[in-house]
């Protein structure tokens, strides 16, 4: 296994569309196993192919306390979303640091793939509910911040611009 570099907002490759998962093979799994390993090292909840630079549909998730319940979706879609909301606070390992709240729908239902190719689908809520729509949404190039007013989202960008700064002054 292997950690990979995550992509930090506002880089443009975090706004590609994903392509779906068509072979399921060795390949794919390595990328999976590796993902995992990224999410966990990093530590974090959830990991889309997207913020490693692979525009493919895969997103892996735990969020469990003892980080033993792997989750795996592969070529994800929403079946269902309950019009019950909640508000969480929600961070991403793309935008470090950045922790806002956002308002989202309480209930969903995914229909997916798992890292063989066998299809499921799950009923997810709460945390489960919420990391999955956040790590769908970078699939489809969107991250989290894009939710915030335009002012928040101002200051986010300055926020990440002066820490790249600092660590290309680094290096
Ligand atoms: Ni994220």
């Amino acid at each position: 296994m292997s950690q990979l570099a995550i992509l930090e907002y506002p880089d443009p490759r975090l706004r590609k569309i994903a392509r779906p998962v068509t072979i399921f093979d060795d390949r794919l799994r390595k990328l999976v196993s590796d993902m995992a390993e990224t999410m966990y090292s990093a530590p974090g909840v959830g990991l889309a192919a997207t913020q490693v630079d692979v525009h493919e549909r895969i997103i892996v998730i735990d969020v469990s306390e003892a980080k033993d319940a792997l989750h795996v979706f592969i070529n994800p879609e929403l079946l269902s979303a309950s019009e019950e909301t909640i508000e969480c606070e929600e961070g991403c390992l793309s935008v470090p640091g950045v922790y806002e709240t956002v308002r989202r729908p309480a209930k969903v239902r995914v229909r997916a793939m798992d890292e063989h190719g066998r299809p499921f689908e799950r009923d997810c809520s709460d945390m489960l509910a919420v990391c999955v729509q956040h790590e769908m949404d970078h699939l489809e190039g969107r991250v989290f911040v894009e939710y915030l007013s335009a002012l928040k989202q101002m200051r986010i960008r300055t926020r990440m611009r002066k820490r790249h700064a600092r660590q290309t002054a680094l290096t």
